[in-house]
């Protein structure tokens, strides 16, 4: 199966959502990447509960959302009411991740693991079989727009051995400072999943942006 695009709705224009919801309807994009951020477990204040519902009375793709939240598992249900597909809490956050992740599946969620730029992947050995994603951070949580981390490459392979070797199912996503430079090298390192905020919405033509990433595997380096 090809790999996936998930645009950060972190980099739209929030005075035009509407718009960018419908663009990113109308682009080659598979997911929708929503970012929640609190202020205590990340230094920044994105959008929550009211806004994910908004922007899914517009959306015709599925909703991954990305919390950056402390106790995340405080709002499980919250989030699936606003329409989350996929909600992936912070490996960092969860001091319970295991019952965690079961109570997202029980909910009818795909549950998803994040994990910081220094967190090693190893950690997640024994929780591998229960998730149904991996997002590696490239970036420390918290900002668009920042440097991708170089060192996650070799983090992804690791990764991508660990559920090989298990049987595992678990899709990994990159999200953080990720572009037409460095996706290729993450698809052949074995991420499925493309985060891209800043890179999509900065761009002079974001649908083209959107269609350049989906297409990355085929352009000869
Ligand atoms: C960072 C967020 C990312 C962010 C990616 O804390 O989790 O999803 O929106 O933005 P770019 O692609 O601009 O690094
Ligand atoms: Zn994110």
């Amino acid at each position: 199966m090809s790999h996936l695009v998930a645009p950060s709705m972190l980099a739209s224009d929030f005075a035009n959502l509407e718009r960018d919801v419908k663009m990113v309807n109308e682009s080659e994009a598979d997911w929708f990447h929503l970012d929640v951020m609190d202020g205590v477990f990340v230094p920044n204040i994105s959008f929550g509960i009211p806004v994910i519902s908004a922007m899914k009375r517009h959306a015709e793709k599925p909703f991954d959302v990305h919390l950056m939240i402390v106790q995340p598992e405080r709002y499980i249900k919250e989030f699936k009411n606003a329409g989350a597909d996929i909600l992936t809490v912070h490996y960092e956050a969860s001091t319970h991740l295991h019952r965690t992740i079961q109570a997202i599946k029980s909910e009818g969620m795909q549950a998803g693991v994040a994990i910081n730029p220094h967190t090693p992947v190893g950690v997640l050995d024994d929780i591998i079989e229960d998730v149904d994603l991996v997002c590696v951070m490239s970036v420390n949580p918290g900002f668009g727009g920042q440097k991708f981390i170089e060192k996650t490459y070799s983090k992804v392979e690791k990764l991508h051995n660990i559920i090989e070797s298990r049987n595992a199912s678990a899709k990994i996503e990159v999200d953080g400072g990720v572009t037409t430079e460095n996706a290729k090298k993450l698809l052949d390192c074995g991420a499925e999943v493309l985060v891209a905020g800043s890179f999509v919405f900065s761009a002079d033509n974001p649908p083209q942006t959107v269609s350049d990433l989906k297409n990355c595997h085929l352009v000869s380096a």
